[in-house]
């Protein structure tokens, strides 16, 4: 039998930030809102001539490196990003294979918002234990600073820019495996995030460049309640389908979009501060990079482990949601 495991874990923060202060000076928010109603205190933001497929490159090789793996060992890209380099092609999963000198490779996009590392998990796992596959690397790669109108104080604050990697690879060994990964969607709910132009709905045009109808909007308040009860609700599940209980998790890491939010689920699942990994005050809100940012902080600072516990959790536009639950099977930072 052939298994996923999670091999490595890598990633890049632009040098840039931009705190709660900065804010003060061109907007009517404050420090004091932005901490009491996020946990967000200061977010990186990429430079100007730095793409999303330039970040997820230096995670990608970090990640890679981690894994003992050389560049020709990988044999599948998949990118989940919402801050894609091009808008339709070339995906910047290709983009990132280009850079890192890899051709003759499966690479695509996906996008599923802030779950997007979780389904690219998901996606790695299903063509590991198929056996079509034996390396795959999944990348979150964000520069929401892109896509983010800085004149709307309730979007603007909450996200930054960033990108995380992960080596999935095949193994033997069933101790090592991913055990499961849900994912989910609703798309009814599709309006509550969204970016309306500069697709086929509303394409680019001057219309759709006054209106900002390329930047993000988002029904925050709404967004908020549905996260907590449908992230609850799959956490439970993936924890019960597994008979797995709380205490058994070492390191809960959710995504990082609000401190209310994760403190909610927290609770909710009686998890301890000492499991839950929180990274929100730094980084902000990253997207799809925000789970293997958060990843790749505890691996960094000596907390991450070999066979550490995981339990991973998102939710974002689309509106989607995942789960997931793992052994660390990389070796712990020396
Ligand atoms: N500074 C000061 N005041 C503000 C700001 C700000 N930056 N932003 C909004 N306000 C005001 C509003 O205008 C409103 O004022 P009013 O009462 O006079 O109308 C008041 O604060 C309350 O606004 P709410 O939207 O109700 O504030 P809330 O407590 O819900 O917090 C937030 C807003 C932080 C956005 C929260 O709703 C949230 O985190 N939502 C979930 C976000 C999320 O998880 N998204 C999914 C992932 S993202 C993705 O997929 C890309």
């Amino acid at each position: 039998m052939i298994y996923a495991a999670l091999k490595s874990i890598g990633a890049y923060v632009p040098e840039k930030v931009l705190t709660n202060e900065d804010f003060e000076k061109f907007l009517d928010t404050s420090d004091e809102w932005i901490t009491k109603r996020t946990g967000i205190k200061e977010r990186h933001i990429a430079a100007d001539d730095e793409l999303t497929s330039d970040m997820g490159v230096e995670a990608a090789k970090i990640a890679i490196h981690r894994a003992g793996l050389k560049i020709n060992d990988i044999d599948m890209i998949v990118c989940a990003t919402i801050s894609p380099d091009y808008l339709c092609m070339p995906s910047t999963a290709c983009v990132i294979a280009s850079k890192l000198g890899r051709t003759n490779v499966a690479a695509f996009d996906i996008s599923a918002a802030c779950t997007g590392f979780i389904y690219a998990m998901s996606i790695a796992k299903a063509f590991i234990e198929s056996k079509a596959k034996k390396n795959v690397l999944i990348v979150g790669a964000e520069k929401l600073s892109a896509i983010v109108d800085y004149s709307d104080r309730s979007t603007c604050v909450l996200f930054g820019d960033g990108a995380g990697a992960a080596v999935i690879s095949a193994t033997n060994k069933k101790s090592d495996a991913i055990a499961d990964v849900h994912i989910s969607a609703d798309g009814n709910y599709g309006d509550l995030l969204m970016t309306p132009g500069c697709g086929v709905k509303n394409p680019c045009s001057q219309h759709a460049i006054e209106e900002k109808l390329c930047t993000m909007k988002m029904k925050g308040n709404e967004t908020f309640k549905i996260a907590v009860k449908t992230l609850t609700s799959d956490v439970t599940n993936i924890l019960n389908d597994n008979d797995v209980q709380t205490k058994d998790i070492k390191h809960f890491i959710p995504h990082q979009a609000n401190y209310r939010i994760i403190k909610a689920v927290g609770d909710a699942l009686k998890m301890t501060s000492e499991q839950v990994v929180l990274t929100v005050s730094k980084y902000g809100n990253t997207s799809s990079a925000s789970i293997p940012m958060a990843m790749n902080d505890i691996w960094e600072s000596g907390r991450l482990k070999k066979g550490d516990t995981l339990l991973l959790d998102a939710f974002g536009g689309g509106l989607t949601w995942g789960s997931a639950l793992l052994p660390f099977a990389g070796e712990s930072r020396q």
